[in-house]
């Protein structure tokens, strides 16, 4: 990997951000393709989301959010993930309500927070509760799924009427985003849904569905498949290999007799659904939009999870169905958080997960999504439980704002790396540079720190910006004369402007021999190498 230069890299981002500032200050906010990420770009900047989703309930009501928006403030977000319901906006079909909307918007710029809207509507973690009362109480039109037999509270992927309604509320919604809010730009992206998918059942069993599963599988499917067939998730392409390619037959010739079938029909009926509701809502006003996932492993039975919910081997069914949603994202409480990232950052899909564990675990991942993923941010669940003093995510945060430059820069440039370390994963290599990089747990005097997390950012051909907690760093030239380090220093960006703390000697950098961070609180550091021989 090349260093450009003696420059550093958030210095080029920094002028070129100067140069687009001014014709982009209008243009709404976008995904763009920034060297080796694709990065959110807001007002002519990339932009980092440090955020958290609210419980379910509570962007219901303005007085109760009153005070959660300046908690939220101090604790470092500077996005909040906000739900937003369909019965609210459109209690009477055909009358759209958006009080709630504009006194978020407005609780939110008051604590200087953006916003990532839930459009709650046909499906909140597959079922239908958030539809409004017209919508429920009207079966006829708003057909039914059908699972095990039984109709069930879940809105129908195949009601044309239930996708031109959800659709309409939401361009109407969009439009009014656009109008209240096309120069502040506080609204960031849209969640279109929430988990969706059948539960019970690995499919809709409803003579609708019964009729469309018996039938031909769209050539628009079979199409893309043939089209991307390299690239596509292995578990699918390896299912579809089974099974002979096929560009012509039924779901069950084509993707085998077994569950898999069912799991990629009903993602095929969710995602033509959604992608036309996204579609509807971008031709008012196009910011990025994106769907989230209730995560499973593939060995585990759709219908256990919702069936149809873009699980990483059925994405590329969602991708076939339309190009309205940007981001398939992942709902990571997993505890295998690594492998998780990996399985949704690929083939251009940017990582983003709306929800996330928070607390210890949250302030450690962070670093791992920003830092080794290129994440567009962060959003540990039920943030609002979690604001509070001395709240580690909230210490990361405040970490991670002062250098949420460089580390853009890092993404874009590709010269940065994050880590989570513990017992199971105990050390880390790399190579940045002229340097092979070697991370551990930090070794204190109390023995081996349990846990340590951070990133690395190279800033200069023998320099590196660290942050994180409890962790070692070692280097050794990949070529020349060996190396050593010349200085350590900690301190903190004030502004972007460098504010030099301790010169980290001695003890602290163990006479020389590596660069460490402390275990108990997490710190801001610079390290500068020279060679000897
Ligand atoms: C996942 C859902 O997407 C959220 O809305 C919320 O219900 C959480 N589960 C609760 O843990």
């Amino acid at each position: 990997m090349k260093i450009k230069g003696f420059l550093p890299a958030y210095f080029l981002v920094a002028v070129s951000i100067g140069a687009a500032a001014l014709n982009a200050q209008s243009s709404a906010p976008h995904l763009e393709k920034r060297g080796s990420a694709t990065q959110l770009v807001v007002d002519g900047a990339p932009f980092l989301m440090l955020s958290g989703e609210l419980h379910n309930s509570s962007s219901s009501s303005l007085a109760y959010m009153q005070p959660i928006w300046p908690k939220l403030e101090a604790m470092g977000l500077n996005t909040v993930v906000t739900p937003l319901s369909w019965e609210l906006i459109e209690p009477e079909e055909g009358h759209y309500d958006y009080s709630l909307v504009d006194g978020l918007l407005k609780q939110a710029r008051a604590s200087h927070q953006k916003i990532v809207f839930l459009w709650l509507a046909s499906w909140k973690n597959g079922m239908s509760s958030y539809a409004p009362e017209w919508v429920k109480r009207d079966t006829r039109r708003f057909p039914r799924v059908m699972a095990h037999g039984d109709v069930v509270e879940v809105l129908s992927p195949q009601g044309t009427a239930t996708e031109q309604a959800d659709g309409r509320a939401f361009a109407a919604l969009m439009q009014h985003i656009k109008q209240v809010d096309s120069s502040d730009h506080t609204v960031l992206m849209m969640q279109l849904e929430n988990e969706v998918g059948v539960l019970g059942d690995t499919r809709d069993r409803s003579e609708a569905a019964n009729q469309a599963f018996a039938g031909p599988v769209p050539a628009e499917l079979t199409a893309y498949l043939k089209a991307h067939h390299d690239t596509l998730y292995p578990e699918l392409r390896e299912l579809w290999d089974a099974n002979g390619d096929k560009t012509a037959g039924t779901w069950t010739e084509i993707f085998g007799d077994t569950a898999r079938a069912d799991e990629i029909f009903m993602a095929w009926l969710y995602a033509r659904y959604i992608q036309q509701v996204g579609a509807s809502g971008k031709a008012e006003y196009d910011i990025p939009m994106y769907v989230n996932t209730w995560l499973n492993d593939y060995d585990a039975m759709p219908g256990g999870y919702p069936s149809g919910c873009p699980e990483p081997w059925v994405v590329d069914i969602w991708r076939a169905a339309g190009t309205a949603i940007d981001i398939y994202a992942p709902d990571l409480y997993s505890t295998d958080f690594v492998t998780w990232c990996k399985r949704y950052h690929r083939d251009g899909n940017p990582l983003y997960m709306p929800e996330a564990q928070g607390k210890e675990i949250g302030a450690a991942n962070v670093y791992y999504a920003l830092g080794e993923e290129a994440g567009l941010g962060f959003s540990p669940f039920g943030i609002e439980s979690e604001a509070g003093d001395n709240d580690p995510l909230g210490e990361s945060y405040h970490t991670l704002a002062q250098i949420a430059p460089m580390i853009l820069a890092g993404q874009q440039s590709s010269e940065i790396h994050g880590f989570v370390l513990d017992q199971d994963r105990r050390s880390v290599d790399f190579t940045m540079g002229d340097y092979a990089i070697h991370v551990s747990r930090d070794d204190s005097f109390d023995g081996p720190a349990k846990s340590g997390f951070g990133l690395i950012i190279a800033t200069g051909k023998d320099e590196f910006l660290g942050a994180g907690r409890g962790f070692r760093v070692t280097f050794h030239a990949l070529q020349g004369p060996q190396a050593g380090i010349s200085y350590v220093e900690e301190g903190t960006f004030d502004n972007g402007k460098w504010i030099a703390g301790r010169r980290l000697n001695g003890d602290e950098d163990e006479q020389g021999v590596a660069w460490r961070f402390n275990p108990h609180a997490q710190s801001i550091e610079k390290v500068v190498l020279y060679r000897y021989e």
